[in-house]
């Protein structure tokens, strides 16, 4: 159906239709649907008739072949112009293949298989009847607490954007209408979700104008530039509006700057929720606020359902802005080809074939162990086959490894810890004891794991949070692990056997009582279905880890958010001279973090020289070629992420001490030395100024290049402007 073809199909719409397409419904409100998506809000009180169900647009969760196809059969029998649905869910990090979450994922820095993991997404759920997936979620985090950081990519804005748009590419291909394989994507949550204060879900959002553009926003702009099809809006307020009724965020910047013309969601709920803000008195008042800002689908309440016919009929809504929001859902399901084939790509033939396959399988193993980021290793790791093992710990033997946001993922379906091991050494070799639940402990079970110790040479000691301790409303004040788990490692560092302590968790955690009492830390984060294969490929040296931290860890849970892109203040504490009073420090810890942004080890070592740049000035229309060289100077083969950071020293505002703008990963065989080089213009020097123009300043640079966000080597070049 072309273009003319939808306008006039608006036009036959009465205004009840018009209205109707705008909500979004779970699938529990459609015949012949169950519902096992997760209830992330609200559901009472919903007061819809039947008939807005018969009308409505798209639905939230649905998925399954044949659940899909009824689904929509029946509502293209019940819908007098015969409006197909649009079928929308989370497929976060997998759809039945899951990966490892997003934070993990952004560990990899790697961004070809991020892509390949968002394409196979699409693929599973797309065969399985999904349209569109809410995902990338891109919100920039700085702070552990805050549950949702396992579903971001970290704490950089460049790092964010790239995988930004590797998840927007992979997930929809780069023909929607004619590659029934993909879905579209959904970037959210529109804006700065990730910042609440406090690090409490859902909590207030207040920033600058110039922090929201220079470090919160340049993920979602990447994504849209990638044409990510869809935009949620966040439930948080932005400059003390909420998000969901923000005119200024929605119709000024993103319609109109931005020049977004695809559709933009409220999340769940978030539009009745501009009233305990406390910015619309009813509903009504709520409604003129999401509509007039901008948001064309009300997910979940019938506020616009309820109330916008009424507004319209008023006067106080233009008809024509319903229609504007319409028309943007119609253009969606005509780019996906719903008018010729309202079932798209669902198929249970292809189902099958294609969801959980081998070959999916093999991806999400390679990427959870490109996630693992290998944290401390004081010469014991890997271990050789003929160690024995103690695997002991809550997740020893546990397949809660998929993490929040796994939907269709089964654990069933996942390799535990135990099942990795037992891949590569002999069962004799191997003692089991769970020696504490994730938050209790029993004598008995201490001394099963003291036991279990005793007759080994090594201890693997699987730890962490349960999936429930992080996602959506799920924040931590206290970000150790839970004492229970402290208290064996405490009970087995008195046995003098080398400790491996392998992690599964969701956030940066505070690492006092781990790293201090093993010989290795492994971060394994929730891993996904290929986890435990992936985790013991790296503990026996079959592959070499090379995941980087995208997001700090706190040294102590008082000093977040800590991140490496911070300011330097007036008074920076010298590092040579930490007992200097009167500068901004801690008296009680230092002010770095544990273990910084873009660092992990690798089994070899790299040595970085000769950092050299290609000229001591550039303007504008140069550009500058930095070189340096990296050795394995260790005994096997790895990969390193060279990183590449810039700080400006003399800025019209003050600018961060470090700003990432570039990675390379290299592989280099032991002894091998290679030549990295990197390409900067005056483009990567810029950023928001005090009149919110982008731009550079003339003036000196730092280049920094190196392994880590701390350990690098560094030049200096200066920024001619021709004026
Ligand atoms: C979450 C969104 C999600 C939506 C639909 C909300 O509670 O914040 O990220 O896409 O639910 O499930």
């Amino acid at each position: 159906m072309v273009e003319t073809d939808i306008k006039t199909l608006l036009n036959k719409m009465t205004l009840d239709e018009k209205v109707d397409q705008l909500i979004q419904l779970a699938t529990l409100f459609y015949k012949g649907a169950k519902f096992d998506g997760e209830i992330t809000g609200p559901m009472s009180d919903l007061g819809i008739t039947e008939t807005v169900i018969q009308n409505s647009g798209s639905v939230l969760g649905a998925s399954g072949a044949r659940e899909v196809i009824d689904i929509q059969k029946t509502h293209l029998q019940d819908n007098r112009l015969q409006i197909p649905l649009l079928i929308m869910a989370d497929i976060i990090h997998g759809f039945k293949t899951i990966f490892p979450i997003p934070l993990a994922i952004g560990c990899s820095w790697d961004i070809e298989l991020a892509e390949k993991s968002a394409e196979i997404a699409a693929h599973e759920a797309s065969v399985s009847g999904v349209h569109v997936t809410f995902a990338p979620m891109v919100d920039l985090v700085r702070d552990p607490r805050w549950g949702r950081v396992m579903e971001s990519t970290g704490e950089d804005p460049y790092l964010n954007s790239v995988f930004a748009r590797a998840f927007v590419k992979g997930f929809q291909g780069d023909d929607l209408t004619c590659d029934t394989t993909r879905v579209a994507a959904c970037v959210k949550h529109f804006a700065a979700y990730g910042a609440p204060e406090g690090g409490r879900d859902y909590n207030t959002v207040d920033m600058s104008e110039r922090q929201l553009r220079d470090i919160y926003l340049p993920a979602y702009k990447a994504a849209l530039d990638e044409g990510c099809e869809m935009v949620m809006t966040a439930f948080n307020t932005v400059e003390g509006i909420p998000a969901s009724g923000n005119k200024k965020l929605m119709r000024h910047l993103l319609r109109d700057e931005w020049e977004f013309n695809g559709v933009i969601i409220s999340d769940w709920g978030a539009i009745k929720e501009i009233m305990p803000h406390g910015i619309a008195a009813d509903a009504s008042e709520a409604a003129f606020k999401g509509i007039e800002a901008g948001v064309d689908i009300d997910m979940m309440t019938s506020t616009y359902v309820n109330h916008l016919k009424q507004l319209v009929e008023e006067g106080v809504v233009k008809e024509g802005r319903i229609d504007e929001s319409v028309l943007r859902i119609l253009q969606l399901k005509e780019k996906l080809g719903l008018f010729e084939n309202p079932y798209r790509g669902a198929n249970e033939q292809l189902e099958k074939s294609v969801v959980l396959s081998e070959e999916n399988r093999v991806v999400a193993r390679e990427l959870a162990a490109k996630s693992c980021v290998l944290l401390k290793n004081e010469s014991i790791l890997p271990l050789n086959n003929d160690k024995k093992i103690a695997l002991i710990g809550p997740y020893a033997n546990n397949d809660d490894i998929l993490g929040p946001w796994s939907w269709k993922g089964k654990g069933e379906d996942a390799i535990k810890l135990i099942d990795g091991l037992r891949g590569k050494i002999k069962s004799d070799q191997l003692r089991v004891a769970k020696g504490c639940e994730i938050n209790s402990l029993t004598e008995a079970s201490v001394n099963e794991a003291i036991k279990a110790a005793e007759e080994s040479d090594v201890i693997i000691l699987a730890l962490g949070e349960s999936s429930n301790m992080s996602g959506e409303g799920n924040c931590r004040a206290n970000i150790q692990l839970p004492t229970a788990q402290l208290n064996i490692i405490n009970v087995l560092s008195e046995l003098n056997k080398p400790i491996i302590a392998v992690l599964f968790n969701g956030r940066p955690l505070d690492l006092h009582g781990v790293s201090d009492k093993v010989e290795a830390v492994l971060e394994a984060w929730y891993p996904g279905t290929e986890g435990g294969a992936a985790i013991a490929d790296i503990l026996y040296g079959d592959v070499n880890p090379s995941g980087r931290l995208a997001m700090s860890f706190p040294y102590y849970v008082g000093q977040v958010p800590v991140y490496y892109n911070h300011y330097n203040t007036g008074r920076p504490l010298n590092p040579d001279h930490p007992e200097q009073e009167y500068v901004s420090k801690y008296i009680d810890i230092p002010n770095k973090p544990m273990y910084p942004f873009g660092y992990g080890l690798s089994y070899t070592t790299f040595k970085y020289a000769n950092l050299q740049l290609s000229a001591e000035t550039i303007s504008p229309d140069e550009q500058l070629a930095v070189k340096v060289e990296i050795e394995n100077t260790g005994l096997v083969t790895g990969d390193e992420t060279v990183q590449l950071y810039v700080h400006d020293q003399v800025g019209e505002v003050v600018r961060p001490v470090k700003e990432l703008k570039a990675f390379k990963k290299v592989t280099l065989e032991p002894g091998e030395k290679k030549e990295v080089t990197f390409s900067l213009t005056e483009r990567d020097f810029r950023y928001y100024h005090v009149d919110l123009t982008y731009r550079s300043d003339q003036g000196r640079f730092t280049i920094y290049v190196g392994s880590n966000s701390e350990d690098v080597l560094e030049q200096t070049v200066e920024l001619l402007h021709n004026n």
